[in-house]
This record gives C-alpha cells, sequence and structure tokens, in this order.
C-alpha cells in the first residue's frame, strides 16, 4: 500500500518534468504529456519577468486550452487548436465554469515558425508569451521554482475553428499538475525567444 502510493505519486511528479528538447527548434523544455495528444512544454529565462516561451500540441481537430494559474476559474488560459493547418490562440479568461470568453490585455502572443505546424496526426504551436506572467494573481509566479499549471483538451473541434473568438464545449480530460519551472530556466532564452517574429 504505502510502497504503491509512494510509486504513483513519484510517476506523476516525473509525468509533470519530463525535461524536452524540440529538435525543429533547439528549444528545450520542462513538460507534460498527456495520453489525449495535449502536450504543453514551458521555457523561461534565468531570471524571468513577464516572458515565457510555450509549445503545445493537440490531436486531429480537437483543441488543448492552458490554464497559466491552475484553475480554471479566473485564471489567464490560453485555448489553442487548428484551423485546418492553421494553429491558432487566444486568451481566455472566466469567472465560472463553461465556454471562457477572450481576454486582452498587455500580454501577447508571438508565434515562432519552425515549431508551429500540422502534420498527418497532431497540430502544434511554439510562441513567444510576452507580458503572461502576471503579478495579480491570474498566472505561476515569475521566481517559482514550482508552480501548478492546469490543462484540458477536447477531442471536439471549437465551435468556429477560424475564428479567434470561437467558444467550445466541455473539455473531456483536465487535471492540474505541478510544473517544474525550475528545470525550465535557460540561459538560452533569449536568443529562442528571438525567434518570434
Ligand atoms: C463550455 C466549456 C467549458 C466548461 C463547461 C468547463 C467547465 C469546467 C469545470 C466544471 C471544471 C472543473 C473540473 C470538472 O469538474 O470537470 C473545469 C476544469 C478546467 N477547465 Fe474548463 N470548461 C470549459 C472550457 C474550458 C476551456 C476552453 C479551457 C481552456 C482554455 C478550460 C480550462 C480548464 C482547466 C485548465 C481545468 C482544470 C483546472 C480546474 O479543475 O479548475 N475549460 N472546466
Ligand atoms: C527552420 O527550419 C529550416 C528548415 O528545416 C532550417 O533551414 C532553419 O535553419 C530553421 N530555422 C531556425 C531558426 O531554426
Ligand atoms: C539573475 O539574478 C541574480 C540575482 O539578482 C543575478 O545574480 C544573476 O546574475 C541574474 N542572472 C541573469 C542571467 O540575469
Ligand atoms: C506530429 O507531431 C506531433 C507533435 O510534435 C508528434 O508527437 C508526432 O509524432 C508527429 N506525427 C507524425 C506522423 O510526424
Amino acid at each position: 500500500m504505502k510502497l504503491s502510493l509512494l510509486l504513483t505519486s513519484a510517476l506523476s511528479l516525473l509525468a509533470s518534468a519530463i525535461p524536452y528538447t524540440d529538435l525543429k527548434t533547439g528549444i528545450s523544455y520542462s513538460a507534460f504529456f498527456d495520453t489525449t495528444g495535449y502536450s504543453f512544454g514551458i521555457a523561461l529565462p534565468v531570471n524571468a519577468t513577464g516572458d515565457f516561451i510555450g509549445l503545445v500540441t493537440g490531436k486531429g481537430t480537437g483543441w488543448s486550452g492552458i490554464s497559466l494559474g491552475g484553475p480554471m476559474v479566473n485564471k489567464l488560459l490560453i485555448a489553442a487548436w487548428a484551423n485546418g493547418k492553421t494553429p491558432m490562440a487566444s486568451f481566455r479568461k472566466t469567472p465560472r465554469p463553461g465556454s471562457p470568453p477572450e481576454v486582452t490585455g498587455t500580454f501577447s502572443l508571438v508565434p515562432i515558425a519552425n515549431g508551429t505546424y500540422t502534420n498527418t496526426t497532431h497540430w502544434c504551436l511554439t510562441f513567444l508569451c510576452k507580458a503572461c506572467i502576471l503579478t495579480d494573481g491570474t498566472t505561476f509566479a515569475r521566481a517559482s521554482a514550482t508552480d501548478v499549471l492546469g490543462w484540458a483538451y477536447s477531442s471536439a473541434a471549437p465551435a468556429t475553428p477560424a475564428s479567434k473568438s470561437t467558444t467550445f464545449t466541455k473539455h473531456t480530460k483536465q487535471g492540474q499538475y505541478s510544473a517544474d519551472l525550475a528545470a525550465a530556466r535557460s540561459p538560452m532564452f533569449d536568443t529562442w525567444a528571438a525567434l518570434a517574429k
């Protein structure tokens, strides 16, 4: 009993902290993978201010949702999906469970072309998230060694994939995990961030 509990928690810790280097861009991430096809990797500067680099994937016409603060409600969310062969993303925020409306702010998302594509099974979006780490409690903290992130995945397409402000039906799978943000930090960050145009 104790041993199996220990093994289970060791495994879920590992699952949220896989170091992953993407060969298409050379960027290294601290990454979380789920069997749905959802994955999210994060790269940070050694001393983070507001920016991070993200790599989010999903399968087919399904969508992926990232909570930068852990829970869905009252946190800064990023929704991502593919419109045909074009990966799409927008910021979202909601005070209650339900399709979260688009939100704008000083934060912005700039794609990194070599890491943004669709293949026969998945879509993949690599982006510089500028001024995305906020100090209002709606995201993880810039100096954290570990912090809670949330994820959600739906195998169903968004209602209007061509529109950045599309609505969604509820995800089919979701959760929260402890992300290893110490492992996400790299002195290469500025070089990688310069790939975003
Ligand atoms: C009609 C659409 C949606 C509904 C009704 C909905 C509802 C919910 C509910 C009730 C939960 C709590 C866990 C559960 O009991 O299932 C949850 C969790 C979550 N949702 Fe949504 N959601 C929707 C869309 C979205 C979208 C578009 C995103 C991201 C862009 C998102 C992100 C999350 C995340 C990250 C969690 C896990 C963290 C937590 O448990 O709070 N959701 N959602
Ligand atoms: C992007 O990919 C192309 C084709 O593989 C490659 O020639 C180029 O060097 C890559 N650019 C960067 C910045 O990695
Ligand atoms: C990060 O901050 C620490 C403490 O202020 C400083 O000593 C270090 O040089 C900084 N590193 C970088 C890469 O900016
Ligand atoms: C498509 O891209 C995903 C995400 O990078 C990858 O896991 C998968 O192996 C790729 N599939 C093919 C057929 O290349």
